[in-house]
Parts: structure tokens; C-alpha cells; sequence
């Protein structure tokens, strides 16, 4: 007995995360649901035919009605980020579309996690806790956890090392004003900078500011030279929901809704979290030096600032 896994949304995120979804361990059945069902259809039938090499989990197009049972329901119908714009930009419009698919998914699925990927996707969690009263460690941002993958990437190629063995995570908003947490991170066992001076591969502040910028600006790069980002969401989808599915209480920098952070009350940010079957533990504040408790508390305060002006 496997899990059973929702995809709300059938453009290129949905569809690459279904796509990893069907190789996944323990996943057993997924539904894909568009409000063009032709898509989702064909989406389905072609990643269906992808898993018939190997693949593990039965894949379909579906209806909100399919989606009773689910153990974890994906969000990534929207609008998505165009040249120019910041992932704040899409906030009325894809509240307003979030709002109405959750009120579909949670007529039927009403335990379901919820793991959005819709952005601004630190505030959507928001959305469920507010409007819809789903306990806050169901509603789950995909966050700073995409980020964090590119910050490991990013510091492994630097290192020589495989990003599975750099510790290091990214914290706040999932956009422009995300917090590299540069005090917190690891090798070996070793603060990442003291490694890095002893294999001769030194991080000096400029070099941080360097892949900070980089790690802050993948979408944007990315988008620029093909016109969507979906592989690394869509992996990053794949990972998080194995996680919940499997109950694997693995830590990941999501997003959650949350009471108070820093003195800033009613947000939404990333924060590394525990994730397995009841969705995501409370979350989990890690030491932070002074410069990165200002920017994480400026970053919690743009948020609420976004959740107010869209919900209130
Ligand atoms: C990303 O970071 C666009 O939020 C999406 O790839």
C-alpha cells in the first residue's frame, strides 16, 4: 500500500514533478488535475508511458472528486514569473486562484498535506491557515528548500565536494530577500569556511556575496534563457513529498505559517522544518549571527506585510 498523491496543475512544474513522482518509492497513485483536462490527460499518458520503463506509481488525469484519499495534494496551478518580475508581483492574482482550488480539494480531501509551489509560494501557506483553517504543519510552502538545493549545488562545485554532503540552508523568503545561513553551515563536521580553508578553496566575503547573488537570481537567470523554471522545482516537489509520504522526518527549509518570528507576528517563511506523515513539525529556529537575524527578520516582515495586503 502505497501513497496517494494530487497534482493541481498540468503546465511544466506539474508535469515534472508528476514525472519524478512516478520513479518515486512509495508512491502508488497520482492524479493529475487541469482545468484542461486534454493536457492533464496528455501529460498523464506520456508519463505513464516514461514509468512503464521502470516507474512505480500509476499515474492518471482526474477530477477534485479523484483526489479523496490523497496523502499529499501539490499546488502549482497559477500564473508564473515573467521577465521583469519579482514572485510578490503574482500575489493578488494567484491568491485568488489558490483560494478557489483549495476550496475544491479540501471538500474532499480534507486531511490531505498541502504542499504548494504556486508563488509567491511563502505566502500560500497562509492561505489555507487563514481562510480555510488547516492546521499550520498541513500546509506546507516548497519554500526556501529549492534555494537551499541551489545553494548546496552552487558551494559543492566551489568545494569539490557532492552538494549531499554540504549542510548548509537557505532561510526566509523564497525570492529576493532570502537569507543565506552562512554561520549555521557545515562539512565534515567542520564551520563550511574553516573546510574551505582547509582543502585551499577559501570563501572570503566577496565570494559569499558572489553566490548568494547567484543562488538568489536562479529563477531569474533560468527563466531568461528558456522561459520556465520546472526541473528543480519540480525535484524539489518530488523530494518533499517523498518525504511526507514515506513519513521519512527529514529536514527541509519550508515554509509555514507561523504566530511569531523575531518579533514579527503573522508570517510565512522558510525555516528548516521536520517533515514526515503529519506534514511538517513546528518549525525549527537555528542559531543565526546578528546580520542574519536582521535580514531573516526583515524577510518575515515583507511577508507579513504580502499575507496582510492579500488576505486582509
Ligand atoms: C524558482 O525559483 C520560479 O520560484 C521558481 O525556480
Amino acid at each position: 500500500m502505497g501513497g496517494k498523491v494530487g497534482i493541481i496543475g498540468a503546465g511544466q512544474v506539474g508535469a515534472a514533478a508528476g514525472f519524478l513522482l512516478a520513479q518515486a518509492q512509495g508512491v502508488s497513485d497520482i492524479v493529475l488535475v487541469d482545468l484542461d483536462h486534454a493536457r492533464a490527460r496528455s501529460e498523464a499518458s506520456d508519463i505513464a508511458h516514461a514509468a512503464a520503463f521502470g516507474g512505480a506509481a500509476q499515474i492518471c488525469a482526474g477530477d477534485y472528486a479523484d483526489l479523496a484519499g490523497a496523502d499529499v495534494v501539490v499546488i502549482t496551478a497559477g500564473t508564473s514569473l515573467k521577465p521583469g518580475q519579482t514572485r510578490l508581483d503574482l500575489l493578488a492574482a494567484n491568491i485568488h486562484v489558490v483560494s478557489k482550488v483549495l476550496e475544491s480539494v479540501l471538500a474532499v480531501a480534507p486531511e490531505t498535506a498541502l504542499l504548494f509551489a504556486t508563488n509567491p509560494v511563502d505566502v500560500m501557506p497562509a492561505v489555507a491557515v487563514r481562510r480555510f483553517a488547516v492546521p499550520p504543519g498541513r500546509a506546507i510552502g516548497t519554500g526556501c528548500a529549492l534555494d537551499s538545493a541551489r545553494f548546496r549545488d552552487r558551494l559543492a562545485r566551489h568545494l569539490g565536494v557532492s552538494a549531499g554532503s554540504v549542510h548548509a540552508n537557505v532561510l526566509g523568503e523564497h525570492g529576493d530577500s532570502e537569507v543565506m545561513h552562512w554561520s549555521g553551515a557545515q562539512i565534515a563536521g567542520m564551520p563550511l569556511t574553516r573546510f574551505a580553508e582547509e582543502i585551499g578553496q577559501p570563501l572570503p566575503p566577496e565570494l559569499q556575496a558572489t553566490i548568494a547573488q547567484e543562488v538568489r537570481t536562479s529563477a531569474y537567470r533560468i527563466k531568461e534563457g528558456k522561459g520556465v523554471s520546472n526541473f528543480g522545482i519540480g525535484g524539489c516537489i518530488a523530494r518533499l513529498t517523498r518525504a511526507i509520504v514515506n513519513d521519512e522526518h527529514v529536514v527541509f527549509s519550508v515554509s509555514t505559517f507561523m504566530e511569531e518570528l523575531l518579533g514579527v507576528r503573522e508570517t510565512c517563511v522558510s525555516l528548516p522544518h521536520v517533515l514526515g506523515a503529519r506534514g511538517a513539525s513546528r518549525p525549527l529556529t537555528p542559531p543565526l549571527d546578528e546580520a542574519e537575524a536582521a535580514a531573516l527578520r526583515h524577510s518575515a516582515g515583507l511577508l507579513r506585510d504580502a499575507i496582510q495586503a492579500g488576505l486582509d
